[in-house]
């Protein structure tokens, strides 16, 4: 799948197909707020295409300057190819669907979705046919009779999806639509709302803030913050390969562990940790001498007892393990390195037998990793304050954005 959507710079250059939507440069001033700033985008034809990012970074104007309720101050929008400039909204192919459903109350369920083909003028027969079928799709042949107010949320955000669709734009926006779902009925949606995406083939621009729901649904995301693109790729990529500490930060649970690159020509890069360890990275485009945040996930963290060495080619830094907590599925490890960084390591529940060898607080311990799983990225543009990570006060490195924490809420506090 990826290869298809990547393709599509590939292909426009042999003149291939056009992206569905690509943004030129966009930029969008309200007054001295820049909330959109210079972002260039391309969206192919089909993608699920996430916009990610904390409140206020600039995607519902996103959203909105490519429905054409905003025009950019700044750069072009193309929709299938054609420069939207100066074309209203109502004129546009892109189809909108907000967090508030907007039905209207005194219309049945059929009725609010035949609704704009009914304005079309389109023949009863076909409007009955094709009201049929999206009620179908979003699972709500059943309800057709009822009124909004007789619908769950749910239920009421897939009459608005099927109001959209019917249209079959050849794209659609949707700007945190299970926002107001509550968290189970939002995950069952997930998949739903992925699923119709498949089936359609309609271009989906989709907007959150909640990284699970973007890195579960989209083809690519592109993570935004203070109206800046900082890393556009598929979810594999910004989680495992992040460009910068906010995309580190933002998107899952991050360690970051502030360092200094001490050569790197083009590929891998040899970094030294404050901690006192070096190590061989992943690295894009630093050089030598400059100081840099070596990133690695929890769970790429192997824990070792502080005795056991490590194995000749992984790297390791030794640390104190300062709490444990039960999760279910895997115990999670707050660990602090020599040089004050708190290290979050979680290391699965195979069985009882292996849990029981597991170190508890206060133990000494050792991390290691292999080279392919630490990534390093730049300190400049990262926005943590120097020193933030290296003040010796058991506070964790954090980008701004990483507010989450640790993963999940604990089950149980691990009484060791
Ligand atoms: N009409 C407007 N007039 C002035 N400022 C605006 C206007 N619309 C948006 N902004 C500002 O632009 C920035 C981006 O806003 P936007 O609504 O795009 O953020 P967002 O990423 O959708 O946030 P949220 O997750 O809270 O919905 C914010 O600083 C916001 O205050
Ligand atoms: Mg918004």
């Amino acid at each position: 799948m990826e290869r298809t959507l990547t393709a599509s710079s590939d292909s426009r250059a042999a003149g291939g197909p056009l992206p569905s939507v690509r943004l030129v440069g966009v930029t969008k001033r309200f007054g001295d707020v820049v909330a959109v700033d210079h972002v260039s985008i391309d969206i192919a034809r089909g993608e699920f295409f996430t916009l990610l990012g904390p409140s206020g970074c600039g995607k519902t104007t996103t959203l909105r300057l490519i429905a054409g309720f905003e025009e950019p101050t700044e750069g072009t929008i193309l929709v299938d190819g054609v420069d939207m400039e100066g074309v209203p909204a109502f004129r546009r192919p892109p189809n909108t669907v907000f967090q508030s459903y907007a039905l209207f109350p005194h219309l049945s369920v059929e009725e609010n979705v035949a609704f704009g083909l009914r304005r079309k003028g389109v023949d009863k027969k076909e409007i009955a046919r094709r009201v049929g079928e999206e009620l179908e799709l979003v699972g709500l042949a059943g309800e057709r009779k009822r009124k909004p107010r007789q619908l769950s949320g749910g239920q009421q955000q897939r009459v608005a999806l099927a109001r959209a669709l019917v249209n079959r734009p050849a794209v659609l926006l949707l700007d945190e639509p299970l926002g107001a779902l509550d968290l189970k009925l939002r995950k069952n949606l997930q998949v739903e709302l992925k699923r119709i995406q498949r089936e359609v083939g309609i271009t989906f621009v989709y907007v959150t803030h909640d990284q699970e729901e973007a890195l579960t649904m989209s083809d690519r995301i592109a993570v935004m913050n203070r109206g800046v693109v900082e890393q556009c790729d598929t979810p594999e990529a910004v989680y495992d390969r992040p460009r910068t500490t906010f995309v580190a930060g933002f998107i899952g649970v991050s360690n970051l562990m502030p360092g200094v690159v001490v050569s790197a020509n083009g590929g891998p890069a040899r970094v030294r940790l404050d901690s006192g360890v070096e190590a061989t990275a992943q690295a894009d485009g630093l050089r030598s001498g400059e100081r840099c945040w070596a990133v690695v996930r929890p769970e790429k963290l192997t824990l070792l007892s502080a005795d056991e060495p490590a194995p000749p080619d992984r790297p390791s830094v030794r640390g104190l393990v300062e709490s444990s907590l039960y999760l279910g599925t895997a115990t999670q490890f707050v660990v602090r390195l020599p040089d004050g960084v708190t290290m979050t390591v979680l290391v699965p529940n195979v069985d009882e037998e292996a849990r029981r060898r597991l170190p508890g607080a206060g133990d000494d311990v050792r991390l290691s990793w292999a080279t392919q799983h630490m990534h390093v990225v730049r300190e400049e543009g990262s926005r943590v304050g120097e020193g933030a990570a290296t003040s010796g006060d058991g506070q964790r490195a954090q980008a701004p954005g990483d507010s989450a924490g640790p993963a999940e809420p604990a089950l149980t506090e691990e009484g060791k």
